[in-house]
């Protein structure tokens, strides 16, 4: 079939196959192109079809030959429905990988449930014996814990007071005031229940008690801070209240792996266009003008290379994983460099509906976002035929 991009709101409800596919491939000729790091050999990825999880996939598996068990929540296509772009990513990287002569399977299904892991460990134990590497990259609106069976819901609200700031509708390219009212104190545990860190604990206990841990094994989850202008709705939002916990978890998670000599981390990553970043409010107007300073600067960087950078330079840094002082790896350097923080400080208070294609990138995050579901991407015969029907190789 011939397949459009169908956009609501934040979302496009169509993804496509080639669009897909040949973001994979720039990712895998990017990871190649860097050469070789000298990194884990097994490696478990949860949350690995799109954005950082995916992109650390692709660095572990050409950047240093890794066999990769990814872990997502994906809908496959139906005959006149195309699946979600997760899925053709993870068809895409697994061919590719395939083909390269490296292992590369996946399980698709809900990470935050019992079954998953035990799955995961099962697979673990019969292709790879131990994983040295587990990165967990999950972003949800809800999880169901299930200890308690109690269904979460995520908000992204601030705390104690309303938010009002510009924010920009980045299909219209409309600059208007939103006020966000403050959240409830409930509001806030069901936020960090969803995207704190209990779900990583539980997967690290569960495959630590598995024995399929390799000694010295090492996990990484993911973080955010930023600047201060969307501190009230994100870092000391809801969110941040989920990203303080996860942050507290790599401690409590080190402390459980003495028995192998693990270690936990949390990297604190540049902010990118993906599917999650899109339905935060405030968000996509800061984003825009980032980017536009930084491709003027010439260190803009996307998942991929944010990755390379993770491996090469940080984890598996010859010297030692260097940290900030509360032990978090950085890779929002570039972004919270002061030259680049008073730039965009200064420009969000010149930004309005008619200032915004000149001063901001509002076309590079449309790109971005249309590429996240596979389409404007160069090199994609969009009227060509496509058959929408695509088998994930490695899938278990
Ligand atoms: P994403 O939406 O691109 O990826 C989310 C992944 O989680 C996908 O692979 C999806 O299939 C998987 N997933 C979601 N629910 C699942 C479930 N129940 N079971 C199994 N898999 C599930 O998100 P993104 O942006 O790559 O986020 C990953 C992490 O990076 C998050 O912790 C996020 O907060 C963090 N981060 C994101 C930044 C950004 O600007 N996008 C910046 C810094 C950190
Ligand atoms: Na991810």
């Amino acid at each position: 079939m011939i397949i459009e991009p169908r956009i609501r709101g934040f979302i496009c409800l169509t993804a496509h196959p080639k669009g897909c596919e040949q973001n994979v491939i720039n990712q895998i000729n990017y990871t190649k192109s860097k050469g070789t790091i000298n990194g884990a050999k097994k490696v478990l990825v949860i949350g690995a079809s799109t954005g950082f999880g995916l992109a650390s996939r692709i660095t572990s598996a050409f950047g240093s030959n890794a066999a990769t068990i990814g872990v997502y929540f994906e809908k496959p296509a139906q005959p006149g429905k195309t699946a979600s772009p997760g899925w053709y990513n993870t068809a895409a990287f697994e061919q590719q990988a395939q083909a390269a002569g490296l292992y590369a399977k996946s399980i698709n299904g809900d990470a935050f449930s019992n079954e998953i892991k035990e799955k995961t460990i099962d697979l673990i134990k019969a292709d790879l014996g131990q994983v040295d590497l587990v990165i967990y990259s999950i972003a949800s609106p809800v999880r169901t814990n299930p200890v308690t069976g109690i269904t979460h819901r995520s908000v992204l609200k601030p705390i104690g007071q309303t938010f009002t700031n510009k924010t920009v509708d980045f299909h219209t390219g409309v600059v208007s005031t939103i006020s966000i009212e403050p959240c409830t104190e409930e509001d806030i545990a069901n936020t960090v229940a969803v995207m704190g860190g209990e779900d990583w604990d539980m997967w690290m206990e569960a495959l630590n008690k598995a024995g399929v841990l390799a000694p010295g094994a090492t996990t990484v989850a993911y973080s955010y801070i930023g600047p201060d202008l969307t501190e009230p709705v994100y870092r000391k939002g809801t969110i941040g209240r989920a990203k303080d916990h996860l942050e507290a978890t790599a401690s409590v998670i080190t402390g459980k792996l003495g028995n192998i000599g693990g270690k936990a981390y949390v990297s604190v990553n540049k902010a990118l266009v993906t599917q999650a970043s899109s339905a935060i409010p405030v968000i996509p107007l800061y984003i825009s003008l980032l980017y536009k300073v930084m491709k003027e600067k010439g260190i803009h960087e996307g998942c991929i290379e944010q990755m390379q950078r993770l491996f090469a330079q940080r984890l598996y840094f010859s010297g030692g994983v260097p940290t900030d002082d509360k032990g978090r790896i950085r890779i929002d350097d570039w972004e919270m460099r002061t030259d680049v923080q008073d730039q965009v400080a200064a420009l969000w208070k010149e930004a309005t509906t008619e200032t915004l294609p000149a001063i901001g990138d509002l076309e590079g995050y449309k790109t971005d976002f249309y590429n996240l579901f596979g389409f404007k991407v160069n090199g994609v015969d969009y009227t060509a035929d496509t058959d929408e029907m695509v088998e994930v190789p490695g899938l278990v």
